[in-house]
């Protein structure tokens, strides 16, 4: 019997990307933005599902069925009955937005069609069902309560729901205009940063700040019920009319006008995002009891782009009423290409679901291509590159004593990630337990802002050993405390240090992934899902005793993460990065040739 192919599609909003399901088996994924370069590409996703099918081997004449993530034309009414609402006030960015949606989504079959030349069935599903389907459907329980959060889908923003064996059902939902995600945006604007990409950045800050803001959040902002729905008092907001998340109400309540971006920050955008982080934090719980009252379970999965807030998500796991939570890795929309492919296998064609206990099927989200060693030689020859090719056992050798020596390592190995996180398939790495390590990684490799910490990798054998927590947390969506007998307490003086000074005050034996509250957003590896990463892990612990390292998206700041062999070579060339390993092939910065530059590449992400 020959097999069934499903691609899943997600695309015209932000993130396109692309899976596709082997009799339900999740054969390859990935995100359009890695192949076209261009951050959180949001057009057809024509790369990835060429990835996809040639991955499997298959051409689009031989899929059986195509999903798309969303239902355009539901879309389409929420968008045209907002406008209508505020007429004439909304008109300006209806002109904006207007177009885009006839063309876009209107004609989303003959796109879909045109740019596949496929003939087969096209189903659509809600988004916040795609969203629920990619947090069940490949989560390692066989029952679970389901909550997904975003900004905004057709008009759903928040739903609460079950998924039992092959089903899911949704049983609640919170609309449009009042949205946790839009809320948390709303913030990441008015604090000068960009909003669908800068909401990590406000978490990032909201441990600098004081809470100070959250009374007045509460009091005139939203109306928070027990239950966790909430309305948004649209009088301070402008997403409804305007093309800014605010109005100038807003800044009354909030002391002054938006930071500029890139303008110095100060203790008031500290405290705006602490603020806001613990509103949300608060949302967060009350709608995980809901969910947890409804459905008596045990379990927890949640997908959406609030899902993507591990601060929120490590207090619901610390605190809240479930005894395990599982993440969707690519809970933002790109992940909702696998949930409308996991809906068809699934509730369309009624296929079982079979469970392997404490096993989600994602394969450690290393879903994306891969480059043979073959194929890397060739590039590195056609450029001149001096590199070594190495045995497995000396290369991992090599590469954890140059992590000991303070060289910063650029790690190309296997099959590129599929969400937002680098989790050792595209990563750089360091020695977390340098001081002088996160400044030197933030600003001369990321240019960027240095108030973030890195984000450690651990053996997740030895997890307990470093952080307080003791479960899977394999796609970084969960941040833990250091444990007590790690941190360095601070002195007086260093306690009167302002903000981001703080962050070069040690906090910890391991002090680059330490955030100023003792906080990490903690990876962690194991054996069976990423042997490579795992025994580099360990190799380093061997010669250091510390089984931890520095784990950072392989990127400089506004560039997609890298695809392949190329793209990593030229973000190690930009960079300060000491050692480039390509899968088995090993480069050092010093021997490399003269890196000739073609246009203004610090222009293109913004660096200056
Ligand atoms: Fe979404």
């Amino acid at each position: 019997m020959s097999s069934t192919y499903i691609l899943g599609i997600s695309a015209f909003y932000h993130d396109s990307a692309a899976c596709l399901l082997r009799d339900g088996e999740i054969v390859a994924a990935a995100q359009e933005e890695r192949f076209t370069r261009k951050k959180a590409d949001a057009s057809f996703p024509a790369n990835a599902i060429d990835y996809c099918l040639k991955t499997a081997g298959i051409q689009a004449s031989q899929l059986d069925y195509v999903g798309f993530y969303d239902k355009p034309l539901l879309k389409f009414e929420r968008i045209l009955e907002t406008y209508l609402g505020v007429v004439p006030k909304g008109f300006r960015s209806f002109l904006m937005a207007g177009p885009l949606w006839v063309k876009e989504k209107l004609h989303m079959e003959k796109q879909l069609r045109k740019g596949l030349g496929y003939q087969g069935p096209i189903l659509y599903s809600e988004h916040h069902e795609s969203h629920a389907a990619s947090a069940f459907f490949p989560s390692p329980f066989e029952e679970a309560a389901i909550l997904t959060m975003d900004g905004v889908g057709e008009w759903a923003t928040t739903a609460i729901g079950v998924g039992r064996g092959n089903d899911i059902q949704l049983t609640r939902e919170l609309r449009w205009p009042d949205s946790l995600g839009l809320l948390y945006s709303a913030f990441t604007y008015f604090t000068g940063f960009k909003v669908n990409s800068g909401e990590y950045k406000v978490m990032g800050l909201a441990p600098y700040g004081e809470p100070k803001y959250v009374d007045v959040i509460l009091d005139k902002l939203i109306d928070l019920r027990e239950d966790g729905s909430f309305t948004m008092n649209q009088k301070y907001f402008n997403y409804l009319s305007g093309l800014t998340m605010t109005n100038g109400q807003f800044q009354h309540l909030f002391d002054g006008p938006a930071r500029e971006p890139e303008a110095k920050l100060t203790q008031r955008e500290m405290d705006l995002a602490r603020s806001v982080q613990v509103v949300t934090e608060e949302i967060m719980m009350r709608m995980a009891k809901t969910a947890h009252r409804e459905t008596g379970s045990e379990n927890l999965v949640l997908a959406g782009g609030v899902a993507l807030n591990c601060v929120g998500n490590g207090k619901l796991l610390r605190e809240g009423p479930f005894k395990r939570i599982w993440i969707q890795p690519a809970a933002g929309d790109a992940g909702g290409a696998l949930g409308v492919a996991q809906l068809i296998w699934h509730r369309h064609l009624k296929q079982p679901r079979t469970v392997q206990p404490g096993k989600d099927s994602m394969r450690g989200a290393y879903l994306g291509p891969e480059y043979a060693p073959d194929e890397i030689e060739t590039y590195l020859k056609s450029i001149g590159a001096s590199y070594r090719r190495m045995e497995r056992a000396e290369l991992l050798r090599e590469v954890a004593n140059s992590i000991a020596s303070e060289r910063v390592i650029g790690w190309l190995n296997g099959r590129m990630e599929f969400g937002p996180r680098s989790l050792g398939a595209r990563s750089i790495l360091g020695d977390p337990r340098s001081a002088a390590m996160q400044k030197q990684m933030n600003l001369k490799i990321k240019f960027r802002e240095s108030f973030r910490p890195f984000a450690p990798s651990v053996l997740r054998d030895r997890v307990n050993d470093y952080f307080d927590m003791d479960c899977d947390s394999p796609y970084m969506l969960l941040v833990a405390p250091v444990k007590e007998n790690r941190r360095i307490p601070m002195t007086d003086s260093e306690q009167q240090l302002w903000g981001i000074d703080k962050l070069n005050v040690p906090r910890s034996d391991i002090p680059a992934i330490t955030h100023v509250d003792y906080s990490a957003r903690v990876q962690t590896v194991s054996r069976d899902v990423n042997p490579d990463y795992y025994d580099l892990i360990k190799e380093f612990e061997t010669q250091t005793g510390c089984a931890v390292l520095v784990n950072t998206s392989f990127n400089v700041r506004g560039e997609p993460i890298v695809c392949t062999p190329e793209d990593a070579y030229r973000c190690f060339m930009r960079t300060h990065i000491d050692t480039l390993v390509l899968g088995p092939y090993v480069l050092r910065k010093e021997d490399q040739p003269e890196w000739q530059e073609t246009g203004d590449w610090r222009k293109e992400f913004q660096l200056d």
